[in-house]
């Protein structure tokens, strides 16, 4: 069944080209050229009808995160996230429950992209998941990753249509229903 959050995904498709290792990252937040997409991958996005605007990786040491937030303004957006490491680490969605923040602006991350800062005071937890592997995840939503153990390496997708519209959890699940665990 579909869940509006975090969909585990059973991809054997390698995202990147061999040359690029993810976890050689030392800045906890860095932007992939485009080209580094595996054609393995590139075919099967376009086979999709998918495109990838933007590629990111961000590196935390254990105890490090970096807050309650949404990627861009708040909504439905999705992202494909291989996470490599970052033994027992938990992604955390929440609501809005401060009104007066849902109007908050934007900020610019270091490699160009925004996002919104929420405090903890203004949400409240509504899913959690330890995440291993590859998922198609909401970033839309308010979220945290929390990550006790041991360095952790997120490789995200940011996944749009041919358009290069942001796609949404029920189309992002509509799309690759046949990679999801348990879909149907
Ligand atoms: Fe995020």
């Amino acid at each position: 069944m579909q869940n509006l959050y975090c969909n585990k995904l059973n991809l054997n498709i390698p995202p990147l080209k061999e040359e690029y290792d993810v976890t050689s990252v030392t800045t906890p937040h860095t932007s992939v050229e485009l080209d580094m997409i595996h054609p393995a991958m590139r075919e099967w996005l376009d086979s999709l009808g998918i495109t990838v605007p933007w590629i990111e990786i961000f590196y935390r040491k254990p105890g490090q995160h970096g807050g309650v937030h949404t990627d861009s303004i708040p909504g439905d957006f999705t992202k494909i996230n291989w996470i490599y490491g970052g033994k027992n680490s938990k992604m955390i969605w929440y609501k809005i429950t401060n009104s007066k923040a849902l109007d908050r602006k934007p900020n610019t991350t270091s490699v160009e992209t925004n996002y919104i800062a929420y405090a903890m005071s203004e949400v409240s937890p509504v899913y959690a998941e330890e995440l291993l592997g590859a998922y198609l995840l909401q970033v839309g939503v308010p979220h945290i990753v929390l990550n006790p153990r041991e360095d952790r390496y997120c490789l995200c997708f940011v996944l749009a249509d041919k358009t290069g519209k942001r796609l949404t959890m029920p189309e992002s699940y509509e799309l690759l229903k046949d990679y999801i665990n348990g879909a149907g």
